[in-house]
């Protein structure tokens, strides 16, 4: 019987570090990693380049209805494209991005589209991806779940140290109490509080799990 691909799935709240983590992990085990955030992110840009309230949900599923999405893979690293276009770290990361990105990925028709595009990734090859939903909804049935935390106080540290104005404590709020996904951890996921670890501490201990699981 052919062995399944190896998904991880590791969420937690904003800044955790867990998008850090989860590429090291990914090059350990070798294989693609993905941010799902950034595929809201992207199609966040995308709404607002037209130009459409992000809060007019009719609006956005219209432009969402005529979006193309191009998942691919370079280096390692899960490339998403919207409308072809692949966009850089500072669109992904703009203001107005972190702003809106949150109210966008509260629509459940958005995050169907996107959940769809997530679930092929971990199909093809295996993957770690990193989100809010990734353990509870994207791939509910990996042994491997992770939830990444660190305290408000550091994750706000953590994102003023990156240079950024982002919102997290709205994002999270807003990522905690929408109806569709929420972030919740999943039962059997294993809890890592990042706040007082190095990342090479939590690459590790989560590595080391996999890898008892996997006996
Ligand atoms: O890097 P950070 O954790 O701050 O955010 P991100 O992973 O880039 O995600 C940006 C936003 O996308 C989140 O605040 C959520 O609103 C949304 N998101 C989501 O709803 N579901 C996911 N699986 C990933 C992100």
């Amino acid at each position: 019987m052919a062995i399944p691909p190896l998904i991880v799935a590791i969420d937690g709240p904003a800044a955790s570090g867990k998008s850090t983590v989860a590429k090291r992990i990914a090059s350990c085990l070798q294989i693609v990693f993905v941010s799902s955030g950034g595929m809201y992110r992207a199609f966040t840009w995308r709404v607002l380049e037209e130009g459409i309230d992000p809060a007019d949900t009719k609006a956005v599923l219209e432009i969402l209805k005529v979006t193309r999405f191009d998942c691919g893979e370079e280096s390692g690293l899960g490339t998403f494209a919207v409308d072809g276009r692949f966009l850089t770290k500072e669109e992904l990361s703009a203001r107005s991005v972190n702003e809106n990105v949150s109210t966008i990925a509260a629509i459940p028709e958005v995050r169907e589209r996107l959940v769809a595009e997530q679930r092929a990734y971990g199909e093809a090859n295996g993957v770690v991806m990193e989100g809010r939903d990734i353990g509870s909804v994207v791939f509910p049935n990996t042994p491997y779940k992770f939830y990444i935390d660190a305290s408000p106080e550091v994750r706000e540290q953590r994102r003023r140290a990156e240079g950024v104005t982002d919102s997290i404590a709205a994002r999270d709020k807003t990522d905690s109490n929408r109806k569709a996904s929420p972030l919740v951890i999943p039962e059997d996921a294993i809890v890592v509080d990042s706040s007082y670890m190095s990342v090479e501490e939590v690459v590790e201990k989560v590595i080391s799990e996999i890898s008892l699981r996997r006996e």
